[in-house]
């Protein structure tokens, strides 16, 4: 479904994504795991579009999207969150919701919707919301939920968007500890609900080896492994780049 291909982006003279190649499956939970300032969010803004590369392919269902905006790829079926989210503050969760769903069917004439597809909208909103079981948080304003509803918001909104592809970055970040795993559950079963497939950036590896089917590690700019999450994490040299262990 995805294939990247021999991807490099330069910042300036320094090189942050070095020939990265790695495909993503139909259905396919990945996590993307790697030290803080390896390029899991400049590889996750490559494949989103809102970054573009110094080199390299990027291919979804076979077709080039390397340098193809962000709202064709959102349009093509690939949506994302963002590391710090970004909600619509002084609108309801549902307004929220609907807005994503505006920005995709909605031909406003006149600055006027016809009445039959505002119903068939709020409809699918509240739907989207009754996946990721907050629909009975529609009618609250973001600041008013907790850090784990405001992350599971955020995930709805970039499903919402008609997304065959989900990139998360770090969805449970800020989320306390004792509500991450109820946080990815809801995501989770959301996306396998759906048939989705994800690409998840994830520092807790107890969540990277519970909801992966596989996992991609990155050092410096380079995909040091790929493979299953238990076995990914047996190597060595993960060891040492993840959790500091000299062998
Ligand atoms: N627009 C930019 N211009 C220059 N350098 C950048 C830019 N964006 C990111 N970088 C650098 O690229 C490197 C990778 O950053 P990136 O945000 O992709 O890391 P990350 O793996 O997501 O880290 P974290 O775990 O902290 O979120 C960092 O050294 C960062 O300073
Ligand atoms: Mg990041």
């Amino acid at each position: 479904m995805l294939n990247v291909k021999n991807l490099i982006k330069d910042f300036g003279k320094v090189r942050i994504i070095n020939s990265t190649d790695f495909e993503v499956q139909e259905d396919e939970i990945v996590s993307l795991v790697g030290p803080n300032g390896a390029g899991k969010t400049t590889l996750v803004n490559l494949v989103s579009g809102h970054i573009l590369p110094t080199s390299g392919k990027i291919e979804f269902f076979d077709r080039d999207i390397t340098f193809a905006s962000p709202y064709r790829r959102i349009k093509m079926g690939i949506a994302r969150n963002f590391q710090i989210t970004n909600l619509f503050e002084n609108n309801t969760v549902l307004d929220n919701v609907r807005t994503c769903l505006f920005s995709i069917y909605a031909k406003i004439k006149n600055g006027f919707l016809p009445a039959g597809r505002y119903r068939t909208i709020t409809r699918e909103a509240v739907n989207i919301l009754d996946v990721f079981g907050i629909a009975d948080k529609q009618d609250l304003f973001p600041p008013s939920l907790s850090e784990g509803d405001k992350k599971i918001l955020d995930t709805a909104m970039a499903f919402a968007l008609k997304s065959k592809f989900l990139l998360l970055d770090e969805p449970t970040s800020g989320v306390a500890t004792g509500d991450k795993f109820k946080v990815m559950d809801t995501i989770i079963s959301a996306i396998k609900r759906e048939n989705l497939a994800c690409m998840i950036i994830e520092h807790d590896m107890d969540i990277v080896s519970d909801y992966s089917d596989r996992v991609l590690v990155l050092s410096e700019g380079e995909i040091i492994a790929d493979g299953i999450p238990n076995e990914i994490m047996e190597q060595d040299n993960v060891k040492e780049i993840l959790f500091g262990v000299r062998t």
